[in-house]
């Protein structure tokens, strides 16, 4: 039995896991940063960079101690790659080289975007390839024809703003505070979902792409904010709470409708949806009832693999018996191209 360790530092968490060659996660240590972000409306670059130098050596020792195993029974290090933000990006990937090369064991470098897909994988515990993929989450949105687990063909993505950012845009236009999402779906729980009728824009158009600029945009307007970019955010309330609950169904119908497409246009009878966005219990329950209709297999992996995690670079399995391996050279790509 083979024994990896994983590190992710794409963006606001710090993250390790543990894992064997048959998916078994011995451990998985999450660092969330959202208290030092929270004051800046938004994740800072250079902040998480510093808090990720900080806290990955304590989260390392966590993630050993809870797996009960030490460095020097581990057979390969991975490491997220790309994409993220460059400065955190390198805290994990310098990391995860001095450990390869001290441990004098294989590197292995994991797309952050595809493993959001592969958490779906790990927690089904079977094989779900080929799947449609869809990662929606703060930084992407985006369908994947999943033909292997490390083959992902984008089916298309978003022209604008992600469907995470359009979330955390639209609480703080609600004055409901970072981060944006559950903050925006514990509002929406209140609220009449058909109270204002958002656009659903592109659904129409033949490309499997998004767009959620414009909506952000109506849910300003909806707020008299067409002359003013920094309306005042409603006060507590039924308004509030409609105007979350109209943005969510609206986010929820295009996300949804996008996946039904993509599985007819592949044909594939099966879904995988991951990304933060993914842990919307509206979203979820909404893709559920699409796919029973359908006639499709979903997979939606747990609260904890919905968000930034180490767990899902599990991938590396596959590259590790491939004897695909990085050398010391890897480099963090910030974008994918
Ligand atoms: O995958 P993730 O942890 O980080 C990125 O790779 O971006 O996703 C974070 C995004 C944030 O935009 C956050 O607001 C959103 O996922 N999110 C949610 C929920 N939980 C997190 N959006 C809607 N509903 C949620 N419950
Ligand atoms: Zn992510």
């Amino acid at each position: 039995m083979a024994l990896f360790l994983a590190l992710e530092t794409s963006c606001d968490e710090t993250a390790v896991a543990i894992f064997d060659d048959q998916l078994r996660v011995l451990a998985s240590v999450v660092a969330s940063q959202t208290e030092l972000h929270a004051r800046f409306g938004g994740v800072v670059p250079e902040v998480a960079a510093r808090a990720h130098l900080e806290r990955l050596l304590p989260v390392l020792d966590q993630a050993l101690h809870q797996a009960g195993v030490t460095l020097g029974q581990i057979d390969c290090i991975a490491v997220h790659h790309t994409p993220g933000l460059i400065g955190a990006l390198l805290v994990g990937i310098s990391a995860a080289k001095t450990l390869a090369l001290a441990m004098d064991v294989p590197l292995v470098g994991v797309n952050h975007v595809a493993s959001h897909v592969f958490a779906c994988r790990l927690a089904a515990g079977r094989d779900i390839f080929p799947c449609v993929g869809l990662v929606v989450s703060g930084g992407h949105t985006t369908l994947f024809d999943c033909q292997e687990a490390t083959r992902l063909i984008p089916l298309g993505a978003t022209r604008d703003d992600a469907a995470g950012e359009a979330f955390d845009k639209v609480a703080a236009l609600l004055g409901l505070g970072f981060p944006g999402g559950p903050a925006v779906e514990r509002e929406a729980a209140y609220g009449n979902p058909q109270a204002f009728r958002f656009p659903r824009a592109l659904l129409r158009d033949d490309r499997l792409d998004f767009s959620f600029s414009g909506l952000k945009t109506a849910v300003l307007y909806a707020l008299g904010g067409q002359n003013n970019a920094n309306p005042a955010p409603p006060p507590p309330g039924p308004l509030r709470a409609d105007l979350a609950a109209s943005f969510q169904a609206a986010v929820v119908e295009v996300l949804v409708t996008r996946c039904r497409q993509a599985c007819q246009h592949t044909g594939y009878r099966r879904l995988a949806v991951g990304g933060g966005v993914a842990a919307n219990a509206a979203l979820r329950s909404a893709l559920q009832t699409m796919a029973e209709q359908e006639g499709l297999e979903l997979f939606i992996p747990p609260l904890a693999y919905c968000t930034d995690n180490a767990a899902m670079a599990a991938s590396a399995v596959e590259y590790w018996r491939r004897g695909e391996f990085a050398s010391l050279d890897l480099d963090a790509v910030p974008t994918v191209t």
